[in-house]
């Protein structure tokens, strides 16, 4: 399949590219966030009419970098779940228009398993097997991967808060801007990781058995704020670096241990990982630091390919369609929590 052309609209970001024989050829996006920053917090509605006013400005640019007409699409690829409703409902509702007007087939594709596909424009073909862990403001999934077209195994998610959710509301806590990730994990830098130990959740005593693959963090992200409330009642000076440091290594800790526990019960010698989140930097040291030395390969998109973008979906579209996968049929609905062992909606799934 030529030239896929990459749908995303499950959150905030408005992304539209264009996937042409596994390249990367033209990439447009644009953001709602900063109408959310005020709540400190995504409007679901506000979400969905950013959608509707950046669509066909965002197509338009992604042709034009192109430099192609939309007769010379050959399929459309576009994000069907998980996500908000009503955000996906805009970028799937344009997508089908496209496929219907054009007479072009369409992939109805998950979200979560685009945030890994899209690292293929960057590093290649996939292994035969290899763990993905996908971790965003929405998720934190470990997925064992076969075949990224027609076989992914959902191993565990998160429970409560995902990992971005997670740093997003101690970065509250501590009187950051949102979204606070990007902010705890510079200030994490100037702290000591060691000078509060903060609990491991899901990654420690018995649940490490009974829940292997699971993540909690919401837990700790109450021992933060008693952390802090306990300070202030005591009159102690609080820096606000050790925390971020602690917390940030408590939840990084346990997303490599169990990462690695996966890679080492599945026999896998690569770890791909994807979303928001992939971008901070102790998770990309602790990876480094813990799966190399046990020959396990570590791949991670380039930043602007972590967070939410057209590019994943179109990457995805474009692994469906080289593995022969049937396109979706044009009557599909979108999923706010689409299974993880779904690569693309088929036409039994509306039944
Ligand atoms: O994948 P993404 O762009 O959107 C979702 O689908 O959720 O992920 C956004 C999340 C936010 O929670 C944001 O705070 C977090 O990723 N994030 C970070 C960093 N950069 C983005 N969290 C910690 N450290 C970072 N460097
Ligand atoms: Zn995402």
């Amino acid at each position: 399949m030529a030239s896929v052309l990459g749908i995303e609209s499950s959150c905030d970001e408005t992304g539209v590219s264009l996937v042409r024989d596994g390249e990367l050829v033209a990439h447009a996006l644009a953001s709602s966030m900063e109408e959310h920053a005020r709540y400190g917090g995504i409007i679901p509605e506000v979400a969905s009419r950013a959608h509707l006013n950046s669509f066909i400005p965002v197509l338009e640019e992604c042709l034009a970098q192109a430099d192609i007409d939309t007769n010379e699409i050959d399929a459309i690829a576009v994000v069907a779940g998980p996500g908000l409703v009503g955000s996906l409902g805009v970028g799937v509702s344009a997508a089908k228009a496209l496929a219907f007007a054009l007479g072009k087939p369409i992939y109805a594709v998950n979200h979560i398993l685009a945030h890994l596909a899209v690292d293929r424009l960057e590093h290649g073909d996939f292994p035969g097997s290899f763990i993905g862990l996908v971790v965003s403001g929405g998720h934190s999934s470990l997925v064992h991967v076969r075949d990224i077209a027609s076989d992914v195994e959902e191993l565990g998610g998160t429970l409560d808060d995902a990992a971005g959710e997670a740093f997003d509301k101690v970065g509250r806590l501590l009187g950051l801007p949102y979204p606070g990730g990007p902010h705890v994990d510079k200030l994490a830098k100037d702290g000591d990781k060691d000078a509060i130990v903060f609990p491991r959740g899901l990654a420690a005593g018995k649940y490490r058995h009974t829940h292997p693959y699971d993540f909690s963090f919401s837990g700790l992200k109450t021992a933060v704020a008693r952390s802090i409330e306990g300070a202030q009642l005591r009159e102690q000076d609080i820096n606000p670096a050790d925390i971020a440091a602690g917390f940030s290594e408590s939840v990084v800790d346990s997303l490599v241990t169990k990462a690695l526990r996966a890679c080492e019960d599945y026999g896998a010698e690569t770890i791909v990982v994807g979303g928001g989140f992939s971008a901070n930097s102790r998770l990309r040291a602790l990876l480094a630091e813990r799966m190399e030395p046990r020959g396990i390969a570590v791949r991670i998109p380039s930043p602007y390919l972590c967070t939410d973008n057209g590019a994943m979906a179109g990457a995805l579209g474009w692994e469906l369609a080289r593995a022969g996968i049937a396109p979706s049929p044009l009557d599909f609905s979108v999923h706010s929590s689409l299974s993880l062992s779904v690569p693309c909606l088929s036409g039994d799934m509306n039944a």
